[in-house]
C-alpha cells in the first residue's frame, strides 16, 4: 500500500472494519490438521488474533485509545470450523471489468483450493462478467482442477469479462436457481460494488449466499490493500515500453520519447514503471497538476532537458491534464467511468509545436503500449500473490464471510468489508514517499 490518507485512517472505527458473516460456524474443517494447527508467530496470525490497521506509532498514539481499542482487520486464513459443509457446497466464479494479469491464476487458485483441500467439487464459471449471471448470459463452464490446470500460463480470463452491472435481483435469482452457495467476484471497484449489491440482495431474500471478492486492477487504486494483483506485472510490462522509448530517444540527436500509460485516476503504473526503468526525465500523473506552460511547466522542462543531455523521456498517465481540454469527451463506459481525452496525442502535438517554435532540434517518438500492459500472463510475483489471494478468499468464504474482500495489509492477509474498499480510491500522494522517490529519480520540477 502506498497512500491512504491519514485523516481517512484516523476516522476508521471498528464498525468500518467489521466483516459480515452468514451465521455460526458449526462444520469442522476438513483441512489437514497440519494446515490448521499453526502456532502464532511473526509470520502467522492465528484466527483469533487481529491485524493492526495503523503502521506507525504516531497515528496509533493520535487515536488516544487503549491498545485493545485500536482499529484492526480480521486476519485471513483457514478456520477450524466452517459455515458451509464442503460436501454440499456449490460455488460460482465470475471475472468482471477490464483485463488484468493474473485473472486465470486466481480462477485456478480458487478451484484448486476448493477441490483439493476442502473437497468442494461443484464449481461453475459464469461467463462474461455479470452478464453471465443473467438469463442473457452464455451457459456457465464447469470448472475442475483438470480443466484449469494450465490456464495460468495465458493472459486474459478463460471465463470472459465485461464491464457494467446487472440487476442484483436477476443475478441473485440466477444464483438461487443454480443452488450457488458461494460467489467469488474477481473485480475492481465497480465490480466489487456490484458484489456488494448481490450480497445485500441475497440477505434481503434470506438466502445464505457468501459473496467474496478478489481485488483486481492494474491501476492499483483499491484502498486498504497493499497492492491489487496484476499491478506488478502491468508496470513491469509498461517499463519495457519506457526502455524502448528511452533507447529511441538516446539513439537520435534531439530524441524525445513520449510514453502514454494507463491510469485513469491513479498514477501508480506511471510512477512504478518510471522507477523500474530509471531513464525518465518527467512523469505526469492525474494526482499532480503540472502546467504545460511556464518556467516550471512541462514544455520548458523538456526543452531544458534536451539542451542539457541531448535527449528527453516523458511518461504520461492517461488521466493527467484532463482539465486542459475544453468541453467534455462525452459519455461514460459501461462501468460509469467518464471517457477520457487523449492526453498522449495532445502532449505529442504540444511538444512538437513548442520545440519547433523555439528552434530546438528534436525527433519525437510516441509510444502507447495501451492494452499490451494488461493482456500478458502474470509474472512470478503476481502468480504467487494470485494463488495466495485465492486461498485466502476460499478460507473466508467457507467460513461464511460475505460482502468481503480478501486482501493483504502490511504484508498480512486480511478480510475486509467491501464498502471499506469501494468508498474511496487509492491514489499517489503528492506529499508521500512514492512521489518523493519519483521526484528524486527524475529531477523534474516539484508541483503538489
Ligand atoms: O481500470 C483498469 C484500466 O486498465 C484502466 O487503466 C484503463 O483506463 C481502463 O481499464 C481501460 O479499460 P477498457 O478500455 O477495457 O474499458
Amino acid at each position: 500500500m502506498d497512500d491512504v490518507d491519514t485523516d481517512e485512517q484516523l476516522q476508521l472505527t471498528p464498525e468500518h472494519l467489521a466483516v459480515r458473516t452468514l451465521g455460526p460456524l458449526t462444520v469442522p474443517s476438513p483441512l489437514d490438521g497440519g494446515l490448521l494447527e499453526r502456532g502464532e508467530s511473526m509470520h502467522y496470525v492465528g484466527e483469533h488474533d487481529r491485524v493492526l490497521v495503523d503502521g506507525t506509532l504516531g497515528v496509533a498514539t493520535k487515536r488516544g485509545v487503549p491498545v485493545e481499542e485500536l482499529p484492526t482487520f480480521e486476519p485471513g486464513g483457514p478456520r477450524r470450523t466452517l459455515f458451509f459443509d464442503p460436501k454440499k457446497t456449490k460455488v460460482g466464479i465470475v471475472t468482471c471489468g477490464g483485463l488484468c494479469p493474473g485473472l486465470n491464476n486466481v480462477i485456478r487458485g480458487l478451484v484448486g483450493e476448493l477441490a483439493e483441500h476442502y473437497g468442494v467439487h461443484s464449481v461453475l464459471g459464469f461467463r462474461d462478467g455479470y452478464l453471465g449471471l443473467t438469463p442473457d448470459g452464455a451457459e456457465p463452464l464447469e470448472l475442475t482442477p483438470e480443466s484449469v490446470r494450465w490456464i495460468n500460463q495465458q493472459g486474459g480470463t478463460v471465463l470472459g469479462t465485461s464491464r457494467g452491472g446487472q440487476d442484483p435481483r436477476v443475478m441473485v435469482e440466477t444464483l438461487r436457481l443454480r443452488h450457488i452457495d458461494i460467489l467469488f467476484v474477481i473485480g475492481g471497484d465497480g465490480s466489487l460494488r456490484g458484489a456488494q449489491t448481490i450480497a445485500d440482495e441475497a440477505q434481503r431474500r434470506g438466502l445464505p449466499i457468501a459473496v467474496v471478492g478478489v481485488p483486481k486492477t492494474i491501476d492499483n487504486d483499491i484502498p486498504w490493500i497493499d497492492r491489487s494483483f496484476g499491478f506488478q506485472t502491468a508496470f513491469g510490462r509498461a517499463a519495457e515500453s519506457i526502455r524502448a522509448a528511452a533507447t529511441e530517444a538516446r539513439s537520435h540527436p534531439g530524441g524525445v520519447g513520449l510514453v502514454k500509460l494507463m491510469g485513469r485516476h491513479s498514477g501508480f503504473i506511471a510512477a512504478y514503471a518510471t522507477l523500474a526503468s530509471d531513464d525518465v526525465d518527467l512523469v505526469l500523473i492525474p494526482e499532480v497538476p503540472m502546467p504545460l506552460e511556464g518556467e516550471r511547466g512541462v514544455l520548458a522542462h523538456v526543452e531544458r532537458t534536451l539542451d542539457r543531455q541531448g535527449h528527453a523521456l516523458v511518461v504520461v498517465a492517461e488521466g493527467y491534464g484532463q482539465d486542459m481540454f475544453a468541453g467534455t469527451e462525452g459519455g461514460a463506459d459501461p462501468s460509469g467511468n467518464a471517457k477520457l481525452f487523449d492526453i498522449g496525442k495532445k502532449l505529442r502535438d504540444e511538444l512538437t509545436s513548442h520545440l519547433t517554435a523555439t528552434g530546438t532540434r528534436f525527433q519525437l517518438r510516441y509510444v502507447d503500449p495501451g492494452y499490451a500492459i494488461r493482456s500478458v500472463p502474470a509474472n512470478s510475483h503476481d502468480s504467487v500473490y494470485c494463488t495466495r489471494l485465492a486461498q485466502a478468499a476460499v478460507h473466508a468464504a467457507m467460513a461464511g464471510r460475505t460482502a468481503t474482500v480478501a486482501g493483504r495489509w502490511h504484508g498480512r492477509f486480511v478480510n475486509l468489508p467491501i464498502p471499506l474498499v469501494t468508498h474511496s480510491r487509492n491514489q499517489v500522494d503528492p506529499r508521500g514517499d512514492l512521489w518523493l522517490s519519483v521526484l528524486e529519480a527524475t529531477g523534474q520540477p516539484v508541483h503538489v
